[in-house]
């Protein structure tokens, strides 16, 4: 990459899901402390900026994302200062920090949303927000038919009789963004944490602001589903979000130093994706389509070429992402002998017996395969471990909302929020200190040591070793982050590709060994290449 290239068109950006990262206070839950004290593991690791889930005052009824005062740090993972701290140790690093912002609606506990209650029907205290009558004779239906993305309806009625909107939790009703103090406000918001160093945001449900102001109700067949030819659903991905975002950019180029947004942005088509990174609006977006592939060699490279198609179009970098704090963790979904296309706007449903080993030497092929694409690459943390899904977790301790309102049929997102493994030794491997006084606030598997950062440290044949090899390679080799790519001639099955003159990445997604192209050397790769063959599984960086 050239040191010309501004950082956000190819960063490594590695996600900390603070409350599992590393707890420094041994209360069992993750803190600022705590991942300060890890900066230099992350430094060892390679990567340029840490994209940190939100870390603001919250009820955390939904880990953090129903958010009550954007202005302060929650007592559970610390305090301002730690967060102005944590921001200058980690520049000190040379790593770039990004914050979530979270506009599409706030905690019920928020300042507003209680002033909303407290100020009753028809006030203007309730218009920053989206409340109405209900329907039916007595106002008992809800408003339309919108259904909540965690399940059930998307409203929620009050003792007053008033019904409000919330496209997630109740936890989380709805900001109108007709409104203009809901523009001030994210304005200063943004301020507030440029001023104290950020270096951009990772933007919550940005395609989720603007509704259709007469919210009509979803056709049955497509409620929450957008329509092929894209009539605008009344409340995704509607155009008028991007007048937003390109007052949002005028605010971080008042700033110095490349201060850069990436949208949580689910869109229909790479298209409607790109409409967020055009000239003047935002920076990146996360490209879900790389993540939602099956494991397939023509589905890989059809997301590829169009996601690249439409991005360069509009003079925005790619970026890559194959796990979150949403999603089941890719080792696990690869697991899976067929890996099924998800399906949008459907939770995914891993079909078929577990093999772990399968899913590892994926996840292993998947990392080399990301980090060789033209663009920035998205590492959740535990990527590099290969940690994978923990499916088994008792339902007792289940936190996500989402096992709630889906009447418990849908345990939802905490098998991938497990804590981190640190130490080999026994439960809580090193996410807590040794005098804790609480237990990880979510259990870890007994083999979680096995994967643990100590016990892959030094091991050439690790996942950890891997993503550092690579990482390092990524760093020094001026063909790879940004750029173009060139398919190389390769059969049905196996991905080849070149980047500038000297670089090969191979990709063997067959049933059958492959036999690498002419090389000078073989940099990198998922497992033994022997005799110059990439066994099915596999992948490898190359010298030519
Ligand atoms: C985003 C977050 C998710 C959260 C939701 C509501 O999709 O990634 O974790 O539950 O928004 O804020």
């Amino acid at each position: 990459m050239s040191p010309s290239t501004p950082w956000w068109r190819d960063a490594v950006i590695y996600q900390v899901y603070l409350r599992s990262f590393a707890d420094g206070n041994g209360d069992g839950v993750g803190d600022i402390a705590g991942l300060r004290s890890r900066l230099p593991y992350l430094k060892s690791l390679g990567i340029d900026a840490l994209w940190i889930n939100p870390w603001y005052k919250s009820p955390m009824a939904d880990g953090g994302y129903d958010v009550a005062d954007f202005r302060a740090i929650d007592p559970m993972f610390g305090t301002l200062a730690d967060a102005e701290q944590l921001i200058a140790e980690a520049h000190r690093h040379g790593i770039r920090v990004i914050p979530d912002i979270v506009p599409n609606h706030t905690s019920n506990q928020h300042a507003w949303f209680q002033a909303a209650l407290a100020a009753g029907p028809g006030s203007p205290e309730r218009e920053r927000y989206i409340f109405r009558p209900g329907r039916g004779p007595d106002g008992a239906e809800p408003p339309n038919n919108w259904a909540s993305c965690f399940g059930g309806p998307a409203w929620t009625r009050l003792p007053d009789g008033d019904w409000y909107l919330h496209l997630y939790a109740p936890e989380q009703p709805d900001l109108d963004w007709r409104h203009p103090d809901v523009h001030t406000e994210f304005e200063s918001i943004l301020r507030f944490w440029f001023s104290r160093g950020v270096d951009g945001f990772r933007i919550d449900v940005a395609h989720g602001l603007v509704k259709d102001p007469e919210l009509p109700d979803l056709p049955p067949e497509s409620a929450g589903k957008a329509s092929e030819e894209h009539i605008q659903h009344p409340h995704w991905d509607r155009d008028g979000v991007h007048d937003i975002y390109r007052t949002w950019r005028t605010i971080a180029d008042e700033f110095d130093g490349d201060r850069a947004f990436v949208a949580e942005a689910w869109a229909d088509t790479p298209e409607r994706l790109a409409a967020y990174v055009r000239p003047g609006g935002l920076h990146t977006a996360f490209n879900f389509d790389f993540l939602m592939a099956s494991w397939d060699a023509k589905d890989l490279r059809t997301v590829i070429d169009d996601s690249l198609a439409m991005l360069n179009g509009v003079g925005a970098p790619a970026t890559w992402v194959l796990s979150n704090h949403d999603v089941m963790r890719h080792t696990s979904r690869y697991a899976r002998r067929t890996v099924a296309r998800w399906v949008p706007n459907q939770r995914y449903q891993p079909q078929g017996p577990v093999d772990l080993d399968l899913g590892t030497r994926r996840a292993r092929a998947a990392a080399l395969l990301m980090l060789a694409l033209p663009g920035g690459a998205y590492i959740y943390q535990g990527d590099e471990l290969g940690l994978p899904e923990v499916e088994d977790l008792p339902e007792d301790v289940l936190q996500d909302p989402i096992w709630e309102r889906s009447g418990h049929t849908d345990k939802g997102r905490d098998g991938c929020r497990v804590p981190v493994p640190w130490s080999a030794k026994t439960a809580p491997f090193g996410f807590s200190p040794e005098d804790a006084t609480g237990a990880p606030w979510l259990p870890q598997p007994p083999n979680w040591g096995e994967r643990s950062v100590e016990a892959q440290t030094g091991d050439e044949t690790s996942m950890l070793e891997l993503y550092r090899t690579a990482l390092r390679l990524r760093r020094e080799n001026p063909a790879l982050g940004d750029g173009t790519m060139t398919w190389l001639d390769s059969p049905a099955g196996v991905l080849a590709f070149r980047r500038g003159l000297g670089f090969v990445c191979v990709v063997n997604l067959s049933g059958e060994a492959y036999p690498l192209p002419e090389h000078s050397s073989v940099l990198l790769a998922g497992g033994p290449v022997e005799d110059g063959v990439l066994a099915p599984d596999q992948a490898a960086w190359l010298a030519v």
